[in-house]
């Protein structure tokens, strides 16, 4: 965020004090905040009651910093708790999603009771391809029922699962394949994006080339497109989930039994697995899902907008969700220019309630403009959430005003495919929101704002954000690689989480988040590395050197701008053309996945070092954000930025 925007913010007199009719009836009052006060661990323990446990815990937490255990001794199942309990208590016939296909005609309902039925067969089809509790299962899957069945089937047969977003290269496929070392693959012929089909199996083909473990794909027919076909090792779900018995015996497993893990990005160029555990998760996920969103699973209709390959789509289009028994929408596309208002008119339909997107996809309906909207009836809105970036003024008060006609609350909630579940947002029967702050930690969440020597800082002041305790939902480390664990997370402050995002305090004590402090960037609210788009860009044979910078967009948040220095058997006349740079953002697409495509590649015979060498990426954000740059006497060439500057006056930006 820029300087002129931080000091903005504190100026923002602008407060929102709840609607009286939601405090009147809201499921987190003041007195949450009190009970989590007074005894932090005994509010843990209530949410965790709301949960179907086969045995009860003896602890309730165990802490080894920097490695948790919650409910040590408890047993429960999750995906009993997600779905066969409510069928139990006679919820059956209750739709759990109202699922809608990218195209314009496709819709499913599927009730509890459905759930239930597909779910008990995918458990006994993944048992009969040898999947036992504790193998892990990657599933590439788009936005179909099948995949939420698929992600409860493993759950129910303890078999964690490792959801790799769709839109992932084959490259990126087989990394999280081998790192997980997972001997099965749940995938579809192909899928649907922009009302198109486009092959997905393709991709696993590719991947599984390097993964000779691998012992059986599933395939979900979605497309009906031709697909290549290894009669040794893939099946057809309809062959093997379509006939298999809808009875099972679902066992029950430990609190701390690894339930998923979801790779993320990091500041080095191998995303992370990071693992989540059953009890303290699914507590932490359905409590902030019932008292963030205020869930009234009788009345509500809940619209979660992510994609279930991210970490927002496993805890609240899933998990949260359907512990809380609520009725969702299910939406497998995403807001597309030739349909502008498809986003109203699914409100509008199915009179959703509650609606949780990110920032840059309610910048981009804005951008639209709000006669889009207009003939639309959105008067059922109730409240909005907000995640994945923050979320700039000008977006919120829109997305107040416009969208929810000024009655309904923002909950601005930030978290991490770490933290697992929301830990610093407002409660909407509680706090008086501000635009553009996530406000103060949730209920039993400790976190503070500490400067470079992990000092906490007094209101008014700035500097990093950190988590001072325990929380059930914390990842219980990275897959196989426990020093990288205690080294990313627990090495900058001592025996506080450090999460890499940077936060202010304002002079009334409330939150605002102001993005990442290392190399990661937010782009569309997906967490991308430099180091990752760097590597990739060295990897084509014609690049000597890059350099990767997030620079500040005004729809994405950030976006990708790459510096590029070709080998020197490269001619010059055919690494200054418009094919070359396109040439190498297909090369990053190929390698990672289209959402890591730079927006812009500058190629440039020298990038600008210190005297030891090291590439100035300060300097580089500078001329990539159009700024005057910054200190530049410990450059070793300060001609270079000149010579960098003048290209990039030159260049175009692509948008896709
Ligand atoms: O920088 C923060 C930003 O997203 C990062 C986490 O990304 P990921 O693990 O992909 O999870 C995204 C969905 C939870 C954080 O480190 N972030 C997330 N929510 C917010 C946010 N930044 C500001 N405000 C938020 N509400």
């Amino acid at each position: 965020m820029s300087e002129l925007a931080l000091d903005a913010l504190h100026h923002e007199t602008r407060r929102f004090p709840p609607p009286e009719d939601l405090a009147r009836e809201a499921n987190a009052t003041a007195e949450t905040y009190a009970a989590a006060e007074t005894d932090r661990l005994g509010f843990w323990e209530e949410q965790a009651r709301a949960l179907s446990w086969e045995a009860p815990w003896s602890q309730v937490l165990d802490w080894q910093r920097p490695f948790s255990k919650w409910f040590v001794g408890g047993r429960l199942n999750a995906c009993v708790n997600a779905v066969d309990r409510h069928v139990e208590n006679g919820a059956g016939e209750k739709v759990a999603f109202h699922w809608i296909g990218d195209g314009e005609r496709e819709r499913r309902d599927v009730t509890y009771a459905d759930l239930q039925r597909e779910v008990c067969k995918a458990a006994n089809a993944l048992t009969s391809l040898n999947v036992k509790a504790g193998d892990r299962v990657t599933i590439y899957m788009p936005m179909i029922p099948e995949t939420v069945v698929t992600m409860l089937a493993c759950a129910r047969i303890g078999a964690p699962h490792n959801v790799v977003f769709c839109g992932f290269s084959s490259d990126s496929l087989r990394g999280r394949i081998l790192d997980s070392d997972s001997r099965v693959v749940v995938t579809t012929d192909g899928q649907f994006r922009r009302g198109a089909p486009t092959p997905v199996k393709p991709a696993v083909d590719e991947a599984l080339e390097a993964c000779p473990d691998v012992r059986s794909v599933l395939v979900v027919r979605r497309t009906g497109d031709e697909v290549a076909w290894n009669d040794a090792r893939d099946v057809w779900w309809h062959d093997v989930v379509d006939s298999a018995s809808d009875q099972h015996e679902a066992a029950a497993f430990d609190a701390e039994h690894p339930l998923f893990m979801m790779y993320t990005s990091g500041t080095t160029a191998k995303p992370k697995g990071i693992l989540h555990t059953t009890g303290g998760y699914l507590t932490h996920v359905s409590a902030t899902h019932r008292l963030v969103f205020d869930l009234k699973p009788d009345r509500d209709i809940y619209w979660c907008a992510a994609d279930i390959g991210w970490i927002t789509g496993h805890s609240y289009i899933v998990y949260g969700p359907l512990i809380n028994q609520a009725t969702s929408l299910m939406y497998e596309g995403t807001p597309h220019p030739n349909d502008k208002a498809r986003w109203w008119k699914l409100i509008q339909d199915h009179k959703v309630t509650i609606l949780y997107t990110a920032p840059t996809t309610i910048r981009t309906l804005m951008k639209w403009g709000a006669e889009e909207l207009e003939p639309y009836d959105l008067s059922s809105l109730r409240l909005l959430g907000s995640v994945g970036e923050p979320i700039n003024p000008e977006a919120w008060m829109w997305y107040r005003d416009t969208v929810g006609g000024g009655r309904t609350p923002v909950v601005d909630t930030w978290w991490q495919t770490e933290t697992g579940g929301i830990m610093i947002t407002p409660l909407p029967g509680v706090t008086a929101t501000k635009p553009g702050a996530a406000m103060t930690p949730f209920p039993g969440v400790s976190a503070d704002v500490v400067d470079n020597d992990g000092k906490s800082v007094p209101d008014g002041g700035g500097g990093f954000l950190v988590l001072t305790e325990p929380w059930p939902g914390m990842l219980r480390g990275i897959w196989g690689d426990d020093e990288r664990y205690k080294q990313t997370y627990w090495s900058r402050f001592e025996g506080v989480y450090f999460a890499g995002d940077g936060a202010k305090r304002d002079e009334d004590g409330d939150l605002w988040l102001l993005g990442r402090v290392d190399d990661v960037m937010n782009v569309s609210g997906h967490r991308i590395s430099t180091t990752e788009v760097e590597h990739a860009l060295v990897s084509h044979p014609s690049v000597a050197e890059a350099a990767v910078v997030g620079a500040t967009d005004a729809t994405t948040g950030q976006a990708i701008v790459a510096f590029v220095t070709p080998r020197g058997s490269v001619a010059e006349d055919e690494s200054s053309g418009d094919e070359f740079v396109q040439s190498l953002r297909d090369h990053v697409a190929k390698q990672i996945g289209p959402i890591a495509k730079p927006r812009q590649v500058l190629v440039t015979p020298e990038l600008p070092k210190t005297r030891s060498g090291k590439i100035m990426r300060r300097l580089l954000r500078d001329i990539a954000e159009h700024r005057e740059l910054g200190d530049v006497t410990t450059l070793l060439d300060p001609t270079v930025t000149d010579a960098i500057r003048e290209r990039m006056a030159g260049g175009s930006e692509k948008e896709e």
